[in-house]
């Protein structure tokens, strides 16, 4: 048994413990069936840990994060803390993590499962074989620029502001690894601003076509604005290869690319830190979100977290052919015709989290007898 693999779980809110706790049947059996085992610590975060602690992301909770070799996230967010105040909020507790671990670089891959190229909005022929991986900056442009607020003008006027800011190191830090994605997939990378009117993202773009020039010269790199991204992202998305792209648009982009597949609920995410001491920080997390409304009915679609968890096999553990095993069992559970209700399609089974849970195990077993 190989140990020390240290895993911290944060469930979160809503469906979040839901689709957490099948990931943690998923590493319970890769610690008796393939001798795997992690070092696993839970903690809390959003409005789980406001419950307990009156903070969305405690000092201790951000030790443990700190200390392991990879976070698991569920999701964060509901209605029952929508009231409070700004900075209690459960998504400023993800914020906090992301910015405080670093976090500057979001992998955010939409792939069409062959099963289920029908269940997407769109026409199958236009997304049936689709493979993107959308590349947004974490930790930096309006999300966290300074100043930001609201304030009081008086006569009953107020202002709210925030500042969209990127510096030369954060633009090139992100761009060198999309570029690299982009070297090991089909070496086309589409940087997305707009620079037809923001200065930060003139600037995003000069910075891009420099770093290309300089070490990515094998690497074919083309810009668009973001309106014209979005539009070409649902009238053939196909046409891209690795997407690279600021924080707020990759938010918006990558909720679009997640329709394309299906459903939000397929979509697994990496979030990476710049390398030390041999170690690279990472949390991965599913793009959705708590979903309060089937919070605790047994009704989440757990595979964008599943995926995530392959993606921290690959990514921060070099487990590549784990992480093919874990791929495989949910195209195997897909292509028998299981579905929760978020991708349910005609003529096919409507299962419950635990029942396509169960399932999961005995297709690993399966695949590994
Ligand atoms: C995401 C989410 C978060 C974000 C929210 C919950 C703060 O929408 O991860 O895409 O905007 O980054
Ligand atoms: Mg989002």
């Amino acid at each position: 048994m190989t140990a020390n693999k240290k895993l911290l779980m944060l469930p979160g809110d809503g469906i979040g413990p839901e689709v957490m706790a099948v990931v943690a049947r998923v590493i319970e059996w890769f610690g008796k069936r393939r001798q795997i085992s992690f070092d696993v610590e839970e903690g809390l975060i959003g409005g789980a840990s406001y419950d307990a602690h009156g903070t969305p992301l405690s000092d201790g909770t951000l030790e443990q994060a700190m200390a392991a070799d990879a976070v698991l996230l569920g999701a964060v967010g509901g209605p029952k803390w929508d009231d409070l105040e700004f900075s209690l909020k459960p998504e400023r507790g993800l914020l906090k993590i992301r910015k405080e671990m670093g976090l500057f670089a979001n992998l955010r891959p939409a792939v069409v499962f062959p099963a289920l190229a029908e269940a997407s909005t769109l026409k199958t022929e236009i997304v049936s074989g689709l493979d993107i991986m959308i590349v947004r900056e974490l930790t930096g442009g309006i999300y966290f620029g300074e100043p930001r607020g609201i304030e009081d003008l008086g006569n009953g006027e107020r202002r709210g502001f925030n500042t969209l800011v990127y510096t030369t190191s954060e633009i090139r830090r992100v761009g060198r690894v999309a570029f690299e994605l982009a070297q090991k997939r089909d070496r086309r990378l589409c940087s997305v601003d707009k620079a037809n009117v923001m200065e930060s993202t003139v600037l995003w773009r000069e910075e891009m076509i420099k770093l290309g020039a300089e070490e990515y010269p094998d690497v074919e790199l083309s810009h668009l604005y973001v309106d014209n991204a979005a539009m070409q992202l649902v009238r053939d998305p196909k046409q891209f290869d690795v997407m690279v792209t600021t924080n707020m648009f990759g938010d918006i982009l990558s909720d679009c690319a997640a329709m394309l597949t299906g459903s939000l609920g397929m979509l697994p995410s990496a979030s990476l830190g710049a390398e030390k001491d041999g170690r690279i920080p990472a949390l991965y997390e599913p793009v959705h979100g708590s979903a309060p409304d089937i919070a605790g009915k047994d009704m989440a679609n757990p595979l964008a977290t599943l995926s995530s968890f392959s993606m921290m096999l690959r990514y921060s553990f070099d487990l590549q052919a784990e992480a093919d095993l874990v791929d495989q069992a949910v195209t195997n559970i897909l292509a028998g015709g299981m579905r929760t209700a978020d991708i349910m399609q005609p003529g096919k089974a409507k299962v419950s989290t635990s029942v396509l849970s169960d399932a999961i195990i005995g297709e690993l077993d399966k695949l590994s007898a």
